[in-house]
């Protein structure tokens, strides 16, 4: 089971910490803030039960998985990041360039380049677009079926041989056209928001079809859920989680930094990025009052940024929590062969392996930082491997609801987002005017 350790907060200087005392004063919050996220009638952490559609999706991808070397995804944001994540956390670091199919491919922006030299790896003809937007009208994702139904259907293919949909089950562009044309389609629920979506079938799909464990992943996340709403206040993860977030925000400290400790992890940082940036940064409370709430979420990698922005975290300004992400128990581990043992200053080589190198490498940052009196929590995951993903996942979105609470304003919409949809569309229609000339 995953755990949250806040010692260091207890340990540094009060105006950047936190005591036990002030973390366990806020969960006599637990029952109003449970109560409130029941009324706002969110599916993120009641989608996890629906068995038929987790039937659905083994026996689409066993099919799948045999008839398609290349897998690509159409989407962007939520519909494109948790898979991105999964494909990274849970299988090999260089599964594409190994000898496997199919391969997972995932088209998260619209630069032209990115569109044209993904068609230098892949086959058309072995090729299976999936296209995910639950609204089923973004202008990325949009134009990126256009361009590749195109070439499916300049080449004589049939289309509902090399596209399936994951959308909205009525509204959208996208529901349309899989309607009429009766393309497979898979449904993103109403009530569960893009960027809460990685377990619906916009992430399970294509993670089903790679072969992860998705029973697994939806094991694990269910087991977070349920702390989630267990009100033994103390236990409860997400809640302490959203506690100390918006407690150090209080505090100053309105940069998140996330940081694992574990290469498979690097793009877990970047979905939780999008999650608890659009869902905290909010101009307007639920009273209508402006408060432009906000923790500017920003990821890391150990060791790697120990050499990149450690520096910072140290001496900068002192505006910053951040959250290590370890695991107990690695998946591998070498060991590291000292070549000069007669060498004294290298002694510290002997018997060490690359993990306890990388876990030793985060305790001393950890010190650091504390001698410093910079904020830090480390969760402690056993192992990586799709149970502890379906943790994280539940915690980090379960803990984002929390949150929302905390600061009293809406963390499921994103009108920010959707303004610049409506722009971009008002950009590209032409207007009287332009016609005129
Ligand atoms: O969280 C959200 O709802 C957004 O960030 C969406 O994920 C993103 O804009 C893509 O939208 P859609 O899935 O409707 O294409």
């Amino acid at each position: 089971m995953l755990s949250i350790n806040t010692e260091n907060l207890d340990k540094i200087d009060s105006a950047h910490g936190l005591t036990q005392g002030e973390i366990e004063k806020e969960t006599a919050l637990i029952d109003t803030f449970l109560e409130n996220i029941h009324k706002r009638k969110q599916g993120f952490y009641k989608i996890i039960d629906d068995s038929g559609l987790h039937e659905k999706v083994h026996s689409f991808a066993a099919n799948a998985k045999t008839k398609y070397k290349d897998i690509v995804i159409l989407g962007i944001g939520g519909s494109a990041l948790g898979t991105i994540c999964l494909q990274q956390t849970l299988k090999h670091l260089y599964e594409n360039e190994l000898d496997s199919a199919p391969k997972l491919h995932v088209l998260d922006n619209i630069d032209p380049e990115l569109i044209a030299e993904i068609q230098d790896i892949i086959s058309l003809e072995s090729t299976l677009f999936i296209v995910v937007t639950k609204s089923g009208g973004t202008p990325e994702t949009i134009s990126q079926y256009f361009y590749f139904r195109n070439l499916i259907d300049n080449k004589g293919f049939n289309p509902q041989n090399h596209f399936i949909f994951i959308t909205d089950p009525e509204k959208g562009l996208l529901r349309k056209i899989a309607t009429e044309e009766h393309f497979i389609s898979f449904e993103v629920p109403p009530d569960v928001g893009g960027r809460f979506s990685v377990l619906t079938a916009v992430g399970l799909v294509p993670a089903a079809i790679i072969g992860i464990d998705i029973d697994k992943l939806i094991e694990g996340a269910k087991s977070m859920r349920d702390n989630f709403l267990d009100e033994r206040k103390e236990s409860n993860l997400p809640f302490k989680l959203a506690t100390i977030q918006y407690l150090l925000e209080k505090k100053g400290k309105s940069i998140n930094i996330i940081i694992p400790y574990a290469q498979k992890l690097i793009k877990f940082a970047d979905w939780y990025k999008q999650l608890l940036a659009e869902s905290i940064g909010k101009k307007s409370n639920e009273n209508g009052e402006d408060v432009f709430t906000g923790i500017t979420p920003v990821n890391a990698l150990g060791v790697t940024d120990q050499h990149s922005q450690s520096q910072l975290y140290n001496e900068g300004p002192n505006d910053k929590l951040l959250l290590f992400i370890k695991t107990k128990e690695k998946a591998t581990d070498i060991s590291i062969p000292n070549l000069f043992p007669e060498n004294e200053s290298l002694s510290y080589l002997n018997d060490l392996t690359f993990g306890k190198l990388i876990d030793t490498e985060m305790e001393g940052t950890l010190q650091a930082l504390t001698k410093n009196d910079r904020p830090t929590i480390t969760i402690e995951i056993d192992k990586i491997n799709a149970y502890a993903l379906g943790e994280l996942f539940m915690l980090f979105e379960a803990a984002t609801a929390f949150l929302g609470e905390f600061y009293n304003i809406n963390a499921f919409d994103q009108p920010g987002v959707e303004l610049s949809k409506i722009l971009t569309k008002q950009l590209l229609t032409p207007t009287e005017n332009d016609s005129s000339t």
